[in-house]
């Protein structure tokens, strides 16, 4: 097998396309092969040891990736060769094999796109909890997306739509606004050039947003909650901007607004009976076409340090997908 090896966390060139011996499923794991794997922030900062979670070294990036069953360890009785699957495994992903725990892999769905369901279940499945489970998102209700033409921020416009609310989508140039708006934003923003407070006023006649979707945080995340709404749901998701935002907490309380902290992962974890409700949710969403990954460009496995690149540099629009064909 290949993969991208990191030694050393010390950035994205300390990662480096390696051939290594194929490893043997044990008790309770599979062996997949990889067809397809997503990029995903954290696989970024993970690379450059700046992600809360730290794998042992040397360890192989990449956390979710769709594939076939190639070998199946003891005990693994719902699994057999050739089946095709999606794994979310934290880590392993940017290779051409991969070791894994068969509780973290799920049988993939009939007429799910293999390239689709490598991007769906991080991206999906964080804002699926985010949106239903911790803002609890009525129809009618107007949510802000930020960083909207992002991985995470792409699929809050798909679904906060699918749910009946109506979007306001935020991004950093047109390009990406166009974008926003051909997925169904109802209205776009660009904070390059706006002034994204009196922009809030006027598209929600002076109310603000009831739930703010923010992947961002950095400087954006005090004016924001500044603009909420009475009750407003400011969700925080991530700092992809880089620094963490310290908020007065006299502003939630002028607003009676709630700060509502997001980890999927931990979710997953924790509860994974709900998480397994809420990904056949999306499963059926995607089946009725309500949610569909938003692949900006597919490329090959081995040029993992130009996605890093892509996505680092803020070019990327939707997901980017590394395939081994
Ligand atoms: N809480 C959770 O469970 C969870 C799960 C998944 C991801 N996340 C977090 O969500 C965030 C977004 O992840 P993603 O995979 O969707 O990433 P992504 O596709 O790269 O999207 C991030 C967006 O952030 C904006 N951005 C602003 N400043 C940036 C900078 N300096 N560098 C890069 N992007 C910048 C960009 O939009 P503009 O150019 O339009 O500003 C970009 O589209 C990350 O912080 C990630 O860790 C959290």
């Amino acid at each position: 097998m290949h993969a991208w090896l990191c030694e050393n966390p010390t950035g994205v060139d300390a990662v480096a396309w390696k051939e290594l011996p194929t490893p043997q499923p044990g008790a309770g794991e599979v062996l997949i092969a990889i067809k397809a794997a997503s990029l995903n922030f954290p696989d970024l900062l993970i690379v450059q040891n700046k992600y809360q979670m730290k794998p042992p070294l040397p360890f192989v990036p990449g956390s979710e990736y769709s594939g076939w069953i190639d070998a199946v360890g003891e005990g693994t009785v719902h699994f057999k060769l050739g089946d095709t699957v999606v794994a979310f495994g934290g880590t392993g992903a940017f290779a051409t094999h991969c070791c894994v725990d068969a509780k973290l892999v799920m049988p993939l769905p009939a007429g799910f796109a293999m390239n689709d369901a490598a991007a769906f279940v991080l991206t999906y499945g964080t804002t699926q909890h985010a949106l239903v489970d911790r803002a609890a998102l009525k129809a009618g209700e107007t949510v802000l997306v930020l960083g909207a033409a992002g991985g995470v921020g792409t699929a809050a416009i798909q679904i906060a739509k699918a749910m009946g609310a109506k979007v306001i989508a935020a991004a950093s140039t047109d390009a990406k606004c166009e974008l926003c708006a051909q997925l169904g934003a109802d209205a776009t923003i660009n904070y390059s050039t706006a002034n994204l407070r009196d922009q809030l006023k006027a598209l929600t006649a002076g109310k603000g947003p009831d739930v703010v979707y923010d992947p961002v945080g950095g400087d954006l995340a005090e004016p924001v909650f500044r603009s909420i709404a009475w009750r407003g749901r400011y969700l925080v998701i991530g700092f992809a901007q880089g620094g963490i935002p310290a908020l007065p907490l006299n502003l939630p309380l002028l607003k009676g607004a709630s700060l509502v902290g997001v980890f999927w992962g931990e979710f997953a974890r924790r509860e994974p009976a709900a998480n397994a409700r809420s990904l056949a949710e999306l499963a059926s969403w995607y089946r009725e076409g309500k949610v569909k990954p938003v692949i900006d460009r597919k490329l090959p496995m081995t040029e993992l340090k130009q996605a890093f690149e892509l996505m680092s540099t803020r070019t990327v629009r939707g997901k980017l997908v590394l395939c081994n064909d």
